[in-house]
C-alpha cells in the first residue's frame, strides 16, 4: 500500500462558521445521489453565523457540513453503513485509502462487472462501509437504489472509478473538516429534537414522490419533518430546509404543502440538472431537466 501524505489532517480545526469564505472541497470522499455539492457554498452562506452547535440529520454525502467545517456538529444519517463512511474517513483516513485502493486495483486490473458485483454481493451481505463507498463511485449513475428487502441493486456504471491520488486528495481535503463533528447514526426525528436554543439544523430530506426506494428512505415522512421542525422552532432552534419543489417524478411535478407559518423565508437555489432524471433518460436530451432547489428557514 502506498503511504501518502495527509498534510495537517491530524490538527483538528474546524473553520469558525464565521469565517468569511465558506467553500466547499473541490473533491468529494463519497457519490451520492441527491447531493448538494454545487450549491453548498449558497447554502452555507446563507445561514446565521452566530449559532452554537450545527445538526445535519440526513447527512448523505455531508456537502453542506463539509464547507460550513463547524466547530461543534452532530451529523447523522439513518443509514448506519454511510454514517461508519464518516467516522472512518474521521477517524482513520489512511485505512479508508487502503480498502479503496484494494477494490480500485481489482476493478481496473479484472473484469469491472465481476469486480463491482462481487463488492456489491458483499456489501448488501455485510453492510461493510468501505464496500457502499467504493459502489456508490461506480455504480450506474451513481444512484444509490434499494429493493423491498433493502437490498441495493443498482447495477455497475460505465465511467471510470475515481483514480487513487484524486480520492486521497478528497480524503486529505475532507478530513479537518470533520473535525468537530460527531457522526451517529439515527432517525432525523431524534436528531432534531435534541436541538435547543441557539442551534442550528440543516435538513436535505430524500426527494419526496420520487423514489422511495432511494437510500432505503422508507422510514422518511415530510409531514413528520414538518412536526419536528415546528417544535425545534418553538425551542428557540433556527432551521433551514432544502426542499426539490420544482422536481419531476415521471411527468408529475413534486408539489408539497408547507404549513403555513413554519417558514420565515423561501429562497431558490439553483441546482443544475437533475442526477436521478440523467438516470432515468439515459442519454437523451436533458435541455429541460434544469431545476432549482428551494431553500425555506424559519429565520
Ligand atoms: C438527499 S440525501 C442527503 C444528501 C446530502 N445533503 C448530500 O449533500 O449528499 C437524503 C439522506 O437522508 C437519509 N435518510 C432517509 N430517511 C431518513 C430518516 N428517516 N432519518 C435520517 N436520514 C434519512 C438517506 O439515507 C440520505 O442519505
Amino acid at each position: 500500500m502506498t503511504q501518502l501524505p495527509f498534510p495537517d489532517m491530524m490538527t483538528p480545526h474546524g473553520l469558525m462558521p464565521s469565517d468569511p469564505v465558506l467553500t466547499a472541497p473541490s473533491r468529494q470522499v463519497l457519490k451520492w445521489i441527491g447531493n448538494k455539492h454545487k450549491v453548498a457554498a449558497a447554502i452555507a452562506a446563507s445561514f446565521p453565523t452566530d449559532f452554537r452547535r450545527y445538526y445535519e440529520p440526513f447527512i448523505g454525502s455531508a456537502a453542506v457540513l463539509g464547507t460550513l467545517a463547524p466547530r461543534d456538529a452532530v451529523a447523522s444519517d439513518v443509514l448506519a453503513p454511510l454514517v461508519a463512511i464518516w467516522q472512518r474517513v474521521q477517524a482513520d483516513p489512511q485505512a479508508v485509502y487502503a480498502a479503496y485502493e484494494a477494490r480500485f486495483q481489482a476493478f481496473t486490473t479484472q473484469d469491472r462487472k465481476v469486480v463491482y458485483r462481487a463488492i456489491l454481493d458483499r456489501y448488501n451481505a455485510t453492510g461493510d462501509p468501505d464496500d457502499l463507498l467504493f459502489v456508490a463511485r461506480t455504480c450506474y449513475g451513481g444512484v444509490i437504489r434499494f429493493d423491498r428487502k433493502g437490498t441495493m441493486n443498482t447495477p455497475c456504471g460505465v465511467h471510470a472509478a475515481l483514480p487513487l491520488k484524486k480520492f486521497a486528495e478528497a480524503l486529505a481535503q475532507w478530513q479537518p473538516r470533520l473535525a468537530g463533528t460527531r457522526f451517529v447514526v439515527g432517525d432525523f426525528e431524534t436528531q432534531i429534537d435534541d436541538a435547543g436554543p441557539g442551534d442550528l439544523v440543516y435538513c436535505d430530506p430524500p426527494y419526496q414522490d420520487c423514489g422511495k426506494n432511494l437510500y432505503g428512505a422508507q422510514t422518511f415522512s415530510l409531514q413528520r419533518l414538518f412536526a419536528a421542525i415546528d417544535r425545534a422552532r418553538g425551542r428557540g432552534v433556527r432551521v433551514a430546509l432544502s426542499l426539490d419543489g420544482s422536481k419531476r417524478s415521471g411527468d408529475r411535478l413534486c408539489n408539497v404543502l408547507i404549513p403555513q407559518g413554519l417558514f420565515a423565508q423561501d429562497r431558490e437555489v439553483k441546482l443544475g440538472r437533475s442526477m436521478l432524471r440523467r438516470f432515468q433518460m439515459a442519454g437523451q436530451t436533458l435541455e429541460s431537466e434544469q431545476v432549482a432547489d428551494r431553500l425555506l428557514t424559519t429565520w
